[in-house]
């Protein structure tokens, strides 16, 4: 049902964590299950390049799995480039997911972009293509434990 790249993803995530005093956070709720995803962004304000990427997940292994690819799809590109890792993009990088577990892939593409939203607020700056997902609570960063 998994292709082996998901299995590896979900057994080994990686850049699971937090970044102290990151750049930018973001945490997303997925409407279809409840399940809660949290980015975590260091970005270099000179050449708006993501240095490092975390996640930290209240979700399925799907989830897990896309975040995971998606973090490192994410490193090491700049804020423009990383805009074009869709949800779509990651499930490629996967060798696809089945279809009832798409919506899990959609968490880390919108926690990534309302932790872009989070720093271009920070900034006073606008990114080319970037709304607020409307699955944004980050409003409650900080205070809850999961
Ligand atoms: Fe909730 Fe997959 S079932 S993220």
């Amino acid at each position: 049902m998994y292709s082996d790249k998901v299995m590896d993803h979900f057994e080994h995530p990686r850049n699971v964590g937090e970044i102290e005093n990151a750049s930018g956070v973001g945490t997303v709720g997925n409407a279809k299950c409840g399940d809660i995803m949290r980015i975590y962004l260091d970005i270099d304000d000179a050449t708006h390049m993501i240095r490092d990427c975390k996640f930290k997940t209240f979700g399925c292994g799907a989830a897990v799995a896309t975040s995971s690819m998606a973090t490192e799809m994410v490193k090491g590109k700049t804020i423009e480039e990383a805009m074009q890792v869709t949800n779509k993009a990651v499930m490629e990088a996967l060798d696809g997911l089945p279809p009832v577990k798409v919506h899990c892939s959609l968490l880390a593409e919108e926690a990534i972009h309302a932790a872009l939203w989070d720093y271009a607020e920070k900034h006073g700056i606008k990114i080319q293509g970037l709304e607020k997902p409307k699955s944004d609570i980050s409003e409650h960063d900080g205070d809850e434990e999961y």
